[in-house]
């Protein structure tokens, strides 16, 4: 302890008196130094401070990604590397576009400048949209490279989190869900399993569950109340017809994007994605694979893929084979060649 004394006893005298000897050398007035000193411990404790209380705002339940560009962007290495996150999503012609259009009409300045020019004005347009489809077909994936294209923030909310036992917490978590995504414009506020919202049918006759109908409301008041906010709201869903007509109804979220089960020539696409950092045998032939797996989403093939990888690591092999893939279908011999024929421009 006294060596630790001593020694920082030293340090001490040593900083004294290179700033003396500093404030000699340059013929600096010892007050302007002291001054100095003062300016800059002020802009380091101040810097510390507003972090602090920046890190404390963004303190809440809901998880934020933020793909928001920031002034690093014009720095080349602050650039996103990934250029194009949506060439990965695989989906028919026309789906990604539609998503995108009510996305980018809202958070964008650019397009939202070319709109107001026609005459929309931000608040006429569309404030969200519903995404459905079995599980699977790539409705998270979809939102999430919409937002890192349009370097927009993304709010993550579960129809199952806003609602609560609790007296009063749905309401409320519905205000705060509105308020990060406020503070974190241009943003997505994606709901997760958005039927899991309560509707307006018997419930609200006999009035048992008081406490879920004033979080559905409070989700009206705050959709409504989007005005000039860059905001927009994405639902997703694979129960579209349960949900209320209300929150389905155009103005809240009155766009619906169908996302179907992967045809022959997405699942060539989805196998060629998936195995694109894969090693492959020659013998590999996806036209064979996609055929015998219709009806598989995309995630199946995505485990496809993987469990063909763990069994040629198991064999310690270079790459993955036809075989690989065979025993992970749970077949006995190599699938036929495509049965289901395609034109070629379907790929
Ligand atoms: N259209 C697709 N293109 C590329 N990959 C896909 C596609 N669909 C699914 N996948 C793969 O499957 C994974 C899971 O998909 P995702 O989580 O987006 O499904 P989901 O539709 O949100 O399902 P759920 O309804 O269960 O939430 C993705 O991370 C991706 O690897
Ligand atoms: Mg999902």
């Amino acid at each position: 302890m006294q060596d630790f004394l001593a020694n920082l006893l030293m340090y001490y005298n040593q900083i004294a008196m290179a700033v003396r000897g500093g404030i000699e050398l340059y013929n600096i007035h010892p007050w302007l130094a002291a001054l100095v000193l003062v300016v800059l411990a002020l802009v380091v404790f101040g810097s510390l401070f507003l972090w602090l209380v920046r890190c404390r705002v963004a303190s809440t339940k809901f998880f934020v990604l933020d793909h928001r560009s920031g002034w690093l962007w014009w720095w080349p290495w602050g650039r996103n590397a990934d250029q194009n996150p949506l060439g990965d999503v695989v989906l028919p012609a026309g789906k990604i576009q539609q998503v995108r259009d009510v996305v980018e009409a809202r958070t964008s300045r650019e397009f939202g400048g070319r709109l107001e020019r026609l005459g929309a004005t931000l608040e006429s347009r569309e404030r969200g949209l519903i995404i459905d489809g079995v599980p699977g077909t790539g409705k998270t994936l979809l939102v999430n490279a919409v937002a890192k294209d349009l370097r927009a923030a993304i709010v993550f909310a579960s129809g199952g989190d806003l609602i609560t036992k609790y007296q009063g917490s749905g309401p409320e978590s519905v205000k705060e869900l509105f308020r990060v995504a406020k503070d974190h414009q241009p943003c997505i506020i994606f709901v997760d399993e958005i039927d899991g919202l309560p509707t307006r049918g018997s419930e609200y006759a006999n009035g048992g569950h008081d406490e879920q109908r004033q979080t559905l409301l409070q989700f009206f008041v705050q959709m409504d109340k989007i005005g000039s906010e860059r905001i927009v709201v994405v639902g997703a869903t694979n129960a579209y017809g349960s949900m209320d007509g209300a929150l389905r109804r155009s103005g809240r979220l009155g766009e619906r994007v169908t996302l179907p089960l992967p045809d022959f020539g997405l699942r060539v696409r989805l196998l060629q994605v998936h195995t694109a950092a894969v090693p492959l045998d020659a013998d590999v032939d996806f036209r064979r694979i996609a055929a015998a797996t219709r009806g598989k989403s995309g995630a199946d093939l995505r485990r496809l893929v993987s469990s063909a990888v763990v069994r040629a690591a198991r064999r310690d092999a270079a790459a993955v084979g036809m075989a690989d893939f065979v025993a992970s279908l749970g077949l006995s011999s190599p699938p036929a060649a495509a049965a289901e024929i395609v034109h070629p421009a379907a790929w």
